[in-house]
């Protein structure tokens, strides 16, 4: 990839990795960037930058990441920013869902554009959501993971745990070459509502079932257990946001799935499939 000289990376505080390794695929520089926290909670920033051009790259996951940005950027006045942020949270209050609501994505979309210059994100949760962006690029972690799967397995089946998920899956899928489904939710009577794959037959095969999040990793616990009673060989999971709520790592490992794998959107334990080319792709379309 050719060097952008004129550019320079900083590293937010919540996805030093793979600002790091999105740096790296540019032949890029990492820009001084000095963080604290106060003995209250309040955060200090101070950057050092001598370029006009800054890319950030920072996940929000938590308040505290948004707060963080919101420092870097009054930091970085008079500089053309792209920011970079890997997971966009607050993309699941993406409409009023009662009256009086504020809807949080739209908020969040505003505060970001009001002083970037581009924005890139990953695999926004909702398709309602990219409406509030104006300068947003989206990145879909689908064929990467599609790749990566293709690389480390043999002879599986994706599936996404409910139709929500469906196309993503079958994107993934047509780069990993393997056979894919859904499960499909089917009521059989007032009281009983029965969930399985809508086609494919899982008996004695290595499932995986792939997500755009894991949260609270409910979804993927139902999706497992179910897949484990219908006999199959080996369950895993994989997802693009690692949000992993409520030590939801625990609960799917303890509910018997193999392995659970992440991109590094969210820098986890189990990111071992970094977006990072992806992302530098994008910014470079701007030479
Ligand atoms: C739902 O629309 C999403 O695609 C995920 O399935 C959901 O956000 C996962 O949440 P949790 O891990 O809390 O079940």
């Amino acid at each position: 990839m050719s060097k952008i000289h004129y550019m320079k990376v900083l590293l937010g505080t919540s996805s030093p990795q793979l600002g790091a390794r999105v740096a790296k695929s540019l032949g890029l520089g990492i820009l001084d960037c000095e963080y604290k926290k106060f003995p209250d909670g309040e955060f200090y920033v101070r950057v050092r930058a001598e370029n006009d051009d800054v890319i950030v790259v920072q996940s929000l996951r938590s308040n505290d990441d948004v707060v963080v940005l919101n420092l870097i950027f009054d930091a970085l006045e008079d500089c053309n920013i792209t920011a970079v942020i890997p997971y966009f949270g607050y993309a699941r209050q993406d409409k009023k869902f009662q009256e009086g609501e504020s809807v949080s994505i739209r908020a969040l979309a505003r505060f970001v554009e009001g002083y970037a210059d581009r924005v890139i994100s990953v695999n926004l949760h909702s398709e309602e959501s990219k409406r509030y962006f104006n300068k947003l690029k989206e990145i879909d972690a689908m064929p990467i993971i599609g790749k990566w799967l293709k690389n480390n397995f043999d002879d599986f089946v994706l599936i996404s745990p409910d139709y929500g998920s469906y196309e993503r899956v079958r994107t993934s899928a047509k780069y990993a070459s393997c056979e894919f489904d859904y499960l499909e939710k089917k009521r059989i009577s007032a009281e009983k509502v029965e969930i399985t794959p809508k086609e494919v037959d899982v008996r004695d095969k290595v499932v995986i079932i792939l997500d755009d999040i894991i949260s609270t990793g409910g979804t993927i616990v139902t999706a497992g257990k179910i897949l484990q009673e219908m006999g199959a060989k080996e369950v895993y999971a994989v997802c693009v946001h690692a949000v992993f709520a409520n030590f939801a790592l625990n609960k799917l490992y303890q509910s018997g799935i193999r392995e659970v794998v992440s991109t590094d959107t969210i820098e986890k334990i189990t990111s071992k499939i970094s977006v990072a080319e992806e992302i530098a792709r994008e910014i470079a379309k701007k030479e």
